[in-house]
């Protein structure tokens, strides 16, 4: 019989699949129904530093009738900041309290922020590893290219520094040089990347003739760029690669992890399917690698890596010839 035991970030987890941060992680209810259903840890919905501070203006400007003194301004944008620290510091606590499974932490950053501070408590209320979801939208066409690498890069080195507990960095595909930043990374100390995040996009309502905000359904096309770059990596990093977009159903799991990936996130399978989803793809996982032959999930893992390969171009084909119908 397999064991779907592997590890990630040094932390025994008891499956591949991760639950992914989002609003499905920030009660304890939903965590405990993950844990039910077998996940083998759980990242908590994001902090996100951008909130806070504007929720902390807001409360401060709301208030700026009766404000007159700049320490009271101060100690309202300040306790305001702490009620959401504090709220997010009771999950992790509560998390830990109740749950077996390793749970990981996770900010939404910003580079001027006090995010520092924040990912230190998290790491003093017991969180096992941090997750840092940062991205940069290059649109400002003053700033280089070079300049956008070297503001991630501060960022990692600054986390890196901040705290002691394994440092994962979520990312979304859009470098110059993604392999050359992956490196780079992995240079600062980071334990894991996350391959990919993906993002919100804007669209057009032409109904109403204004611009909106979609989260695109997930498919084919959002797996495969994750898969190549699992594949492209994995042999050429120590850094552990958890792989998420588009983890759909157990087979993309199991391609995820013969590209050599160590575990898989889950976020959207499980708002369209509920948690039981969770347990249907550990056992579909079990049934593949009993009948393959495999007994535990070191057996396969990086079996399909571009540097295994008797063919490795095919993990780096980006044109349309000679490709199969
Ligand atoms: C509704 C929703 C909320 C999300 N919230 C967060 C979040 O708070 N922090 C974060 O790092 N990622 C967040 N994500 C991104 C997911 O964790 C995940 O990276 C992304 O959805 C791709 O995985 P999927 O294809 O399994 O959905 C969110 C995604 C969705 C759909």
């Amino acid at each position: 019989m397999s064991n779907l035991n592997t590890k990630y970030l040094n932390l025994d987890l008891r499956s591949p699949i991760l639950m992914g941060s989002s609003p499905l992680t920030g009660t304890l209810e939903n965590l405990r129904k993950a844990e039910d259903n077998g996940v083998g840890a759980v990242v908590l919905r994001s902090l996100f530093e951008e909130l806070i501070v504007n929720e902390a203006r807001s409360a401060v400007e709301s208030a700026s009738d009766y404000l007159n003194f700049s320490d009271a301004e101060n100690f309202l944008e300040g306790a305001s900041k702490n009620f959401f620290i504090d709220k997010y510091l009771r999950l992790v606590q509560d998390a830990k309290k109740s749950l077996d499974i390793p749970v990981i932490a996770s900010i939404c950053c910003n580079t001027h922020g006090t995010w520092v501070d924040y990912a230190q408590r998290f790491e003093a209320c017991g969180a096992d590893a941090l997750e840092l979801n940062y991205f940069i939208l290059a649109s400002d066409s003053s700033v280089t290219g070079q300049q956008v690498d070297k503001t991630y890069m501060n960022l990692v080195k600054a986390a890196r520094k901040a705290v002691g507990i394994p440092l994962v960095l979520k990312i979304g595909v859009q470098f110059s040089s993604l392999s050359h930043m992956i490196h780079a990374f992995a240079s600062t100390g980071v334990d894991g990347l996350v391959l990919f995040n993906h993002f919100v996009r804007p669209d057009i309502d032409l109904e109403n003739v204004q611009v909106e905000t979609r989260i695109v359904p997930r498919g084919m096309a959002d797996y495969s760029e994750t898969l190549r770059w699992i594949a492209l990596m994995s042999a050429e990093t120590d850094v552990d690669l958890c792989a998420s977009t588009g983890i759909s159903d157990s087979s993309v799991v199991l391609k995820m992890i013969l590209a050599g990936a160590r575990c898989a996130q889950l976020t959207s399978a499980v708002y369209q399917h509920g948690f039981g989803v969770i347990s249907t793809m550990n056992n579909e996982i079990s049934q593949w690698m009993d009948s393959h032959g495999y007994t535990g999930i070191d057996q396969f893992r990086g079996l399909l890596a571009q540097e295994r390969m008797k063919h490795p171009e095919n993990w780096e084909r980006a044109q349309y010839m000679k490709i199969k119908s």
